[in-house]
């Protein structure tokens, strides 16, 4: 059996982008994890070992293949497959946990398209959304795929629950860029979504529906003017604000800045703006200072809006 270890990278995602909670995720450059798995003779996937930032074996994270979520997008594609043997599994976590990066997801993404390459024929990449999805489940308690999204196929992506595992490209202007600092804090996902209220109003929704149409219409046309209309979330954000100290006063910073919008990286605690190219790097240390002023340490990434997606290494 031909057992050479495959590696693949899956980068970090911003989810819901302000105005699509669920439906819109955008992937970022320079953090991501990595995956390499190998096939075995025994059947089933199991995880070697599991390493953190610093390349120590991870503290956090168990080692039971039914509880990661490589192992179990991993799995789940294997066993679409019928297949016989097995995979060994070493994931190397490049994304802090619980930072609203969409660590859990990347993870699940770089193990479905790990072990995707060892298949005699690999699937297209866009068909190992489900797989992915299947780890992000476990993860955040529902089907979400604005961090799995984006990180499979890079870029902007729009990928409501209704639609899935449908998902659509988003075209983007050149001309922008996203910010996201990742303060030292923690947010749960899934508790923070427990947390959410379950009824809105026909006015909230009407406002909502109002920007998230404004701000795919403006992304289409290049229309900054319409992009910095839109991107306001009256309907989750105020419900999470509170969450992460810092984030009223990064955001009014951000806004007198000149940004087009600014708001909480999926559930937080990580915070992301868009903003046109020539004042990124000044609103990434703007808000890093913020943090350092509150003695939160922080690391933040700049990024075009077309990042790449999940690739195999080698
Ligand atoms: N859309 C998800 C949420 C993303 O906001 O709960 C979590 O990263």
């Amino acid at each position: 059996m031909d057992n050479k270890y495959v590696t693949a990278f899956a980068p970090a995602s911003i989810g819901n982008l302000a105005v699509g909670f669920d439906m819109l995720g955008l992937a970022i450059e320079g953090a991501g994890d990595r995956v390499s798995v190998r096939k075995v003779s025994e059947k089933g996937v199991s995880i070697k070992e599991i390493y953190d930032l610093n390349g120590d074996p991870h503290p956090d994270l168990s080692k039971n293949s039914n509880e990661n979520t490589a192992s179990i997008a991993a799995q789940a594609l294997w066993q679409s497959q019928n297949r016989q043997d097995g995979l060994e599994m070493l994931i190397y976590k490049g994304i802090p946990l619980q930072s609203g990066m969409g660590s859990s997801a990347a993870s699940a993404v770089a193990g479905a398209v790990a072990a995707n390459a060892l298949l005699d024929i690999p699937l297209p990449i866009k068909e190992l959304m489900p797989y992915a999805l299947e780890g992000e489940k476990f993860a955040s308690g529902g089907i979400h795929a604005d961090n799995v999204a984006p990180s499979l196929v890079g870029g902007m992506v729009f990928c409501p629950p209704v639609y899935l595992p449908m998902i659509t490209s988003i075209k983007v202007p050149k001309n922008i860029s996203s910010v996201l600092v990742h303060p030292e804090l923690i947010v749960n996902t899934a508790e923070s979504r427990n947390g959410l209220a379950k009824n809105y109003s026909m006015s909230q929704w009407l406002e909502q529906q109002s920007y998230l149409a404004g701000f795919l219409l403006g992304l289409q046309n290049n229309d900054l003017g319409l992009i910095k209309s839109s991107m306001h979330d009256v309907i989750i954000e105020p419900q999470r604000a509170s969450s992460v100290v810092c984030f009223n006063d990064i955001k009014s910073s951000a806004i007198e800045m000149g940004v087009l919008g600014c708001s909480l990286s999926g559930s937080g605690p990580s915070i992301f703006a868009l903003c046109e190219n020539n004042i990124a790097s000044d609103v990434k240390t703007m808000m890093m200072e913020i943090f350092n002023s509150n003695n939160i340490d922080s690391q933040g990434w700049v990024s075009s809006l077309d990042a790449p997606g999940a690739y195999v290494e080698s």
